[in-house]
C-alpha cells in the first residue's frame, strides 16, 4: 500500500472533521456552544466513539450546491459507551449548512437509529440545526418522515433522549417530541414549529426566540422539555447521570449499582416530617432524598407542574421511578399539568421494567373551570390509565392525604399496587373533613358548634389510615423512620414479579 493512499485517508478524515470550517467552528464557540464533535466527547466515555458514516455527502445539484460538499453532511453519528455501556449517538453540527437536514444526513440518522434499536442500546440526539435543508426541498420533507417512524419503532423498546442545545425548528422538533426525554441548555437554545418571523406574519404577534421557545419557556410552562441546564458541560454530564438509572433496552432489567448506603438506614427525623396542622405544607423532597441511596435522586420536569415530583433513584442499589405529590406547591393537587407529567413518567418505567415508588399526600383534583375547560378529566385520566396498566412492582407509601378519586389514581391497592403503606399520620377518605361536614350536615350550617362536633366527629371515623387497613386496602401502617428499610425489603420480595394484561394490539389511552 503506498503511502499517498494511507494520506488520502487521513486528509478525508481531517476534512470531515473541520465540519463547516475554522470561522464557523470560533462562531459556534463564542455563542457559548461546543461544537457537535466536543459534545460528542464530553457525552461518551473517553476514546469510545466510533464514527459511522463520516464520508456521507449530499446529492443536491441546485442552487449551486453542486459547488458545495462537506463530508459528513452537517450531523456526526455513530457509537460509544457510557459508564462502559453501550449507546447510539447524533450530533447536529451546525457549522455545516446550519446542521440543516437533507436527505444523505437523514438517511444517517435513520442509519444509527435502526443500529440502536437492533443493538438494544439507547440513542441520544444532540440537536443544533436550521431545520430542513432549504436547498433540498421534498427529499428532507421526507427525510424527517423516515426518521420520525423510526422513532415510534423504537419507542419503549430503547431509551430515546433528545439535548436541544442550539436551534431547533421546523422539521427538527418532532423527532424529539416522540422520544423518552428532552433536555434544553438555557439561553442557547430554542424550540418551536414556526419561529417568530411567521408567527409575527400570521398572528401579529411579535416575539423572542426566546420567548417563543426557549429553555424556560419548555421547561417550566409547556412541559416540552424535562429539564434545563446551564450550558452543554452541565447537560451533557446529566445525560451520563441519567443513563446509569436505566437500562440499555427493553430486553433486560434496569442495572443494579453497588450501594454504599446502608439498605435498613433508619431516618429518625422523618418522623416529624409531616407537621400537625393537616392545612401546613412540607417538602415531599425531603422524604425522597433521605429514603433513596446515598440522596443521589435524578429529577424530571423539576421546573414544571411543580406539585408532582417525578425522578429515578435507587434503593440499595436497584433503579427505580419515584412519582410524589409535592403538598409544597398547590397542596400537591392533581391537576392537568401533573397529570399528564406524571403519566408520561409512568409509562416509561412500565416500558423499561423500572419499579415505581409512589408517595402520597394528595388533596384531590383542582377544581374550576379552567381545569374543565381544559379536559382534566381527560389528562387525569391518563396517569389513573398508566397506573392502572403498569404491571412493574408498584410500592405505595401514604403520608398524609388520600382524598377522593385521587387516592385511587396514586398507585392505590385497587389499581394492582403490589405493597402500600401508609404513615400513622395517613388520611384516607373521599375528602377533607370540613368539605364533608358541609355537605352531609348542610342542614346544621347554622349551628357553627354542631358543625365543629360533626367534623371532629367525621375526622375521628376517616383521618387515618385504619379504616383502609381494616379493609386491606393498606397492607401496613409502618413508621416514617423505617420508610427505606421497609420498601427495600418489599422490593425484594417483588424482583420475579409477573403480571399481564390481556393481549391486544395496543391500547387506547385517553389523549
Ligand atoms: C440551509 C441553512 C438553513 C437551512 C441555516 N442555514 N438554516 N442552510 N437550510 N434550513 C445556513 C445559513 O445559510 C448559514 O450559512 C448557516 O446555516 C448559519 O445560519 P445563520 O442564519 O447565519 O445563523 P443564525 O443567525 O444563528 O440563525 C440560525 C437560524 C437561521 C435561526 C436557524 O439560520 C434560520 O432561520 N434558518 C432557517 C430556518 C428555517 O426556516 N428552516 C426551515 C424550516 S421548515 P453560511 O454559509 O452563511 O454559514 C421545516 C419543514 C420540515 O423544517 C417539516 C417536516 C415535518
Amino acid at each position: 500500500m503506498s503511502q499517498a493512499i494511507l494520506e488520502e485517508l487521513e486528509r478525508r478524515r481531517a476534512a470531515a472533521k473541520l465540519g463547516g470550517g475554522v470561522k464557523r467552528i470560533e462562531s459556534q464557540h463564542a455563542k457559548g456552544k461546543l461544537t457537535a464533535r466536543e459534545r460528542i466527547e464530553v457525552l461518551l466515555d473517553e476514546g469510545s466513539f466510533e464514527e459511522t458514516d463520516m464520508f456521507v455527502e449530499h446529492r443536491s445539484h441546485d442552487f449551486g450546491m453542486d459547488q458545495q460538499r462537506i463530508p459528513g453532511d452537517g450531523v456526526v453519528t455513530g457509537r460509544g459507551t457510557i459508564g462502559g455501556r453501550l449507546v447510539y449517538v447524533f450530533s447536529k453540527d451546525f457549522t455545516v449548512f446550519g446542521g440543516s437536514l437533507s436527505g444523505a444526513h437523514a438517511a444517517k440518522i435513520v442509519k444509527i437509529q435502526k443500529m440502536a434499536l437492533t443493538a438494544g442500546a439507547p440513542i441520544i440526539g444532540l440537536f443544533d440545526a436550521g431545520g430542513a435543508r432549504i436547498q433540498e426541498g421534498v427529499e428532507s420533507l421526507a427525510g424527517y418522515a423516515d426518521i420520525f417512524l423510526q422513532n415510534t419503532l423504537a419507542s419503549g423498546v430503547i431509551p430515546q433522549i433528545s439535548v436541544i442545545m442550539g436551534p431547533c425548528a421546523g422539521g427538527d422538533v418532532y423527532s424529539p417530541a416522540i422520544t423518552d426525554f428532552i433536555f434544553m441548555v438555557k439561553d442557547t437554545s430554542y424550540m418551536y414549529v414556526t419561529g417568530p418571523d411567521v408567527v409575527k406574519t400570521v398572528t401579529n404577534e411579535v416575539v423572542s426566540h426566546e420567548d417563543l421557545g426557549g429553555a424556560r419557556v419548555h421547561a417550566g410552562k409547556s412541559g416540552v422539555a424535562d429539564g434545563a441546564f446551564e450550558n452543554d458541560l452541565e447537560a451533557l454530564s446529566e445525560v451520563r447521570r441519567l443513563i446509569g438509572f436505566l437500562p440499555l433496552s427493553n430486553r433486560e432489567k434496569p442495572p443494579v449499582r453497588d450501594s454504599y448506603d446502608e439498605a435498613d438506614r433508619d431516618e429518625a427525623s422523618l418522623d416529624t416530617l409531616v407537621p400537625t396542622n393537616p392545612n401546613q405544607p412540607y417538602d415531599m423532597k425531603e422524604l425522597i432524598l433521605k429514603m433513596v441511596d446515598e440522596a443521589d435522586f435524578f429529577e424530571i420536569g423539576a421546573d414544571f407542574a411543580r406539585n408532582i415530583i417525578c425522578g429515578f433513584g435507587r434503593l440499595d442499589g436497584q433503579s427505580v421511578g419515584i412519582v410524589a405529590n409535592q403538598p409544597q406547591v398547590l397542596a400537591g393537587v392533581l391537576d392537568i399539568d401533573s397529570s399528564r407529567k406524571a403519566a408520561r413518567f409512568v409509562r416509561f418505567c412500565d416500558a423499561f421494567h423500572i419499579p415505581l415508588v409512589t408517595l402520597v399526600d394528595v388533596p384531590g383534583f383542582m377544581p374550576g373551570t379552567k381545569q374543565e375547560y381544559g379536559a382534566l378529566i381527560k389528562h387525569g385520566a391518563k396517569l389513573l390509565f398508566a397506573y392502572a396498566e403498569a404491571t412493574v412492582p408498584k410500592l405505595t407509601v401514604i403520608t398524609r392525604k388520600a382524598y377522593g378519586g385521587a387516592y385511587d389514581v396514586m398507585s392505590s391497592k385497587h389499581l394492582r399496587g403490589d405493597v402500600n403503606y401508609a404513615w400513622p399520620t395517613a388520611e384516607i377518605a373521599v375528602m377533607g373533613a370540613k368539605g364533608a361536614v358541609e355537605i352531609i350536615f348542610r342542614k346544621e350550617a347554622g349551628d357553627p358548634e354542631a358543625l365543629a362536633a360533626r367534623e371532629a366527629e367525621y375526622k375521628e371515623r376517616f383521618a387515618n389510615p385504619f379504616v383502609a387497613a381494616g379493609l386491606g386496602y393498606i397492607d401496613d401502617v409502618i413508621m416514617p423512620h423505617g420508610t427505606r428499610r421497609r420498601l427495600i425489603k418489599a422490593l425484594k420480595t417483588l424482583k420475579n414479579k409477573t403480571q399481564e394484561n390481556p393481549w391486544k394490539k395496543h391500547d387506547n389511552i385517553p389523549l
